[in-house]
């Protein structure tokens, strides 16, 4: 940290007055556009975390300031008990887009998740068979309520927040077997994520997906994907459920649905959707038109066949300048990519510490997994940029 910084002054006022659950980095941001940020020092830096995965169309991006102010000068809030027109827009164009035909609101990825496994339990008891079992798996991440912690598979997550909820069985992803003795007519829903971004961007297999689709079919049992991190184009496919060319019964999505405007979806069929009739669930802030006015412009971008294209041509370019860095230095022992998503697992050096060495450098990265460098950028970064973080990242070795 350089004396006489001005990141310094508001670092440790933050240390000061935030509950201690995060560890920022030492500088502030101050200003960003595209995949550049700056910092108070006027410092530069190039952005390949895109906000974890959430400014899916990079910094101050001009038609999502332009939607956003049109949406700002129009109207705020209505509550619930008013139509709010931004939502119903989002929602026209999430349901055109997917398998869905309707669509539930929120603020965030946890919520979405609370509700889609509020809408499976809701779903068989509506129809006189009531199941309260959800089955997970070991390595996933769901979000941080008492739920969702429930749901993953991070000890450290749970450690001293018990009792969690019952009801919830693990079983070992990509474990083909292991399915037939999870799934069961007790089984009210499996949710899955496509491919697991916190543990480091491992994907399922095909055969994975399409027995766990087949299996919960014939069970009866909803198949939920939470597409919180691998949707809106991260994946080079709209949702990462179309990538595997299965349908499941309800998803969810957030984060880069907002480009940076915090919102959640769950997103189901009518018929399932039908047994959440009026008082059954809800949020205050669900919908905000300012954040669905974004997501509605994000959408319209991501979900164009050319956009998604370049998301998988520029995946190439990252994974050939990733592995010829690691020719020369000799870093990771494996690089995973899945679109603008990509987990390089380090070899000899700690994760933190190599973040804190890229940030010196000008770059932004974030850690995934048990020591796991995660590149989330902005999935309309551009070639030179690319170059030029990849190109700090080899000094950084
Ligand atoms: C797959 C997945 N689900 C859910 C969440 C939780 O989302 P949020 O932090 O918006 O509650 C995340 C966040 O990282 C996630 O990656």
């Amino acid at each position: 940290m350089k004396e006489n910084s001005k990141n310094n002054h508001l670092r440790e006022i933050y240390d000061d007055v935030m509950l201690p659950n995060y560890a920022p980095a030492y500088f502030v941001p101050e200003s960003a556009k595209g995949s550049r940020l700056w910092d108070k020092d006027n410092k530069e830096y190039i952005d390949f975390g895109g906000g974890i995965a959430v400014n899916s169309l990079g910094h101050a991006n001009p038609d999502l300031i332009d939607a956003l102010t049109k949406q700002a000068q129009k109207i705020w809030h209505v509550s619930n008990y008013l139509t709010n027109e931004s939502a119903v827009k989002l929602a026209q164009q999430l349901t055109e887009l997917t398998f869905a035909e309707s669509v539930f609101f929120s603020n965030s990825g946890s919520e979405a998740n609370e509700a889609a496994i509020k809408i499976a339990r809701k779903y068989h008891s509506s129809n006189n068979s009531p199941r309260s079992e959800i089955v997970s798996f070991e390595g996933s991440f769901h979000g941080r309520s008492l739920l969702n912690i429930s749901l993953g598979g991070t000890e450290l997550h749970k450690k001293g927040f018990e009792p969690l909820m019952p009801g919830i069985k693990h079983g070992v992803f990509n474990d083909i077997k292991g399915l037939e003795n999870l799934i069961s007519e007790k089984t009210a829903a499996v949710i899955i994520e496509p491919v697991q971004g916190e543990a480091g961007v491992y994907s399922a297999t095909q055969e994975f997906m399409d027995k766990l689709r087949s299996l919960t079919s014939i069970h009866g049992a909803l198949l939920i994907v939470d597409e919180v991190q691998s949707g809106v184009g991260r994946m080079g496919s709209l949702y990462g459920y179309m990538h595997y060319e299965i349908e499941p019964d309800i998803l969810t999505s957030a984060k880069g649905l907002g480009g940076g405007m915090p919102i959640g979806a769950t997103l189901t069929t009518r018929s399932i959707g039908e047994s959440m009739q009026p008082g059954t669930h809800g949020s205050t802030f669900g919908g905000n038109p300012m954040a669905c006015a974004v997501a509605d412009t994000v959408l319209t971008v991501v979900s164009d066949k050319e956009f998604l294209d370049e998301v998988l041509r520029k995946e190439k370019l990252f994974v050939k300048l990733l592995n010829e860095l690691n020719e020369e230095k000799s870093v990771f022992s494996a690089i995973r990519s899945e679109g603008l998503w990509i987990g390089c697992d380090l070899i000899n050096e700690e994760s933190s510490k190599v973040i804190d060495r890229c940030y010196d450098n000008g770059l932004i990265l974030v850690s995934a997994g048990s020591n796991c460098l995660r590149l989330a950028p902005a999935l309309n970064i551009n070639d030179d940029d690319i170059k030029e973080g990849i190109e700090i990242l080899k000094q950084v070795f």
